[in-house]
């Protein structure tokens, strides 16, 4: 037997950076970020989420103003590519092709770049289109919604879906760079402001004690919106999956153990179940209630933190139930995810606020109480 031990490590580092007004071409950020790349000019593809240009109608204008006025940097390709924002981009197979064709027909190639404006699905469907053209082009990711700031288009996944399998084909790859621009939340309707703060209460709750108790002491500022309690928000909930992504000694995922996945065994099953009625942090949030209902059930979780969870979640605006909850099978959704962590159950679960533990086992009767609970309301007194 003759055997070569290969190996060699990469660093992989991306600037994520938290702005306002960022196509003002006095505003330098983007030219100094494709500077990085070498002096340039670059070739970018722009991809705008059809919802983001509806909302800002004179984005693709700004971006030439932009381009025009960083000429020595960038080289803006004409029309930019839209595409339909949502969950259909990840499902409906034409986005990620049409990206294919459009990075032939404007040779577009790993010295270029792609730069994604939109949502975490834009997000995800075209980072993952971007990481297998060419087997990557540089991308740099605009998300607009606060979930895509806080958690989706910060990390280093995407994905699309497969006859029906949420995120069944992906890839991790790191983006060139992220921009997360606020004034973007400023057109997104009310449920998907609310829809992103899940992420935050969940890594708040696994993480960092003190930042769950802020959102818990801001859920009134939170729900109606207020700028600087949103843009601490988003920019602690991002900096916290950040960190773990980067010290968790595991950043693409080839152990059991899943932190960040709190709350989502069954969030991704109930967002399947409802046929994307439920959107994903809508699910989170049920995912997050009926976890820390579980935890408090198994003597873990104080019932005072278990009520500040509640209040929390409903404070800022989420609902609960939903009939997907009383149509899943949890056996069955504990199974799938066991499949998907690679054959060993690993849940997380919470002892305080800020304090998680990961358990190998469910009790099935205790999570079918819990479900009950969370289906009528009777949360414990
Ligand atoms: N890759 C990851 O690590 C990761 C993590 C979490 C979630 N995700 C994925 O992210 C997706 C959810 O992302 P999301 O919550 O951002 O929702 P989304 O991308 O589905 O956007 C929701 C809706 O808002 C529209 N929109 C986006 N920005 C807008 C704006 N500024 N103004 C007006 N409308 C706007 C979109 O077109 C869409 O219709 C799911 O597919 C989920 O699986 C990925
Ligand atoms: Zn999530």
């Amino acid at each position: 037997m003759w055997q070569i031990h290969q190996a060699f490590t990469m660093t992989h580092e991306f600037p994520v950076c938290f702005d306002r007004n960022t196509l003002d071409p006095e505003h330098s950020v983007l030219a100094d970020i494709l500077a990085l790349a070498g002096r340039g000019p670059h070739r970018v593809l722009p991809v705008i989420d059809d919802q983001v240009l509806q909302g800002h109608p004179d984005l693709v204008e700004r971006l030439h103003a932009y381009a025009e006025t960083h000429a020595k940097r960038m080289t803006l390709i004409d029309p930019p590519l839209i595409v339909r924002g949502g969950e259909i981009c990840k499902s409906d197979p034409a986005e990620v092709d049409e990206f294919y064709q459009r990075t032939q027909s404007d040779k577009i190639d790993r010295h270029s770049f792609a730069l994604v404006i939109g949502g975490g699905a834009v997000i995800d469907a075209i980072g993952y289109a971007a990481a297998t053209a060419h087997r990557g082009i540089r991308l740099i990711r605009m998300p607009t919604t606060v979930l895509a700031q806080n958690d989706a288009g910060i990390g280093v996944k995407n994905a699309i879906n497969y006859k029906g399998r949420k995120n069944y084909l992906g890839t991790f790859a790191t983006p060139f760079a992220v921009i997360n621009d606020y004034d973007f939340l400023s057109s997104l309707p009310e449920r998907d402001r609310i829809c992103g703060m899940a992420e935050a209460v969940k890594v708040a709750l696994i993480r960092d004690g003190e930042f769950f108790h802020w959102l818990y002491d801001s859920r009134e500022r939170l729900a109606q919106f207020e700028p600087g309690a949103m843009e601490h928000m988003i920019a602690r909930c991002a900096e916290l999956h950040l960190n773990h992504i980067r010290t968790s000694g595991d950043p693409f995922e080839r152990g059991s153990a899943r932190p960040l996945d709190f709350g989502h065994w069954c969030a991704h099953r109930l967002e399947e179940l409802s046929d994307s009625d439920l959107r994903h942090g809508e699910a989170v949030a049920i995912g997050i209630a009926l976890d820390s209902l579980y935890s408090h059930a198994q003597g873990m979780l104080g019932l005072g933190v278990l009520k500040q969870i509640r209040e929390t979640l409903e404070g800022v605006g989420f609902t609960l139930t939903h009939s997907a909850l009383k149509a899943l099978d949890i056996e069955a959704a504990l199974q799938g995810f066991r499949e998907h962590l690679g054959g060993e159950l690993c849940i997380t679960l919470l002892n305080d606020a800020g304090e998680a533990e990961e358990v190998h086992e469910i009790d099935l009767e205790s999570m079918h109480r819990c479900r009950q609970q969370l289906l009528e309301g009777t949360w414990p007194q």
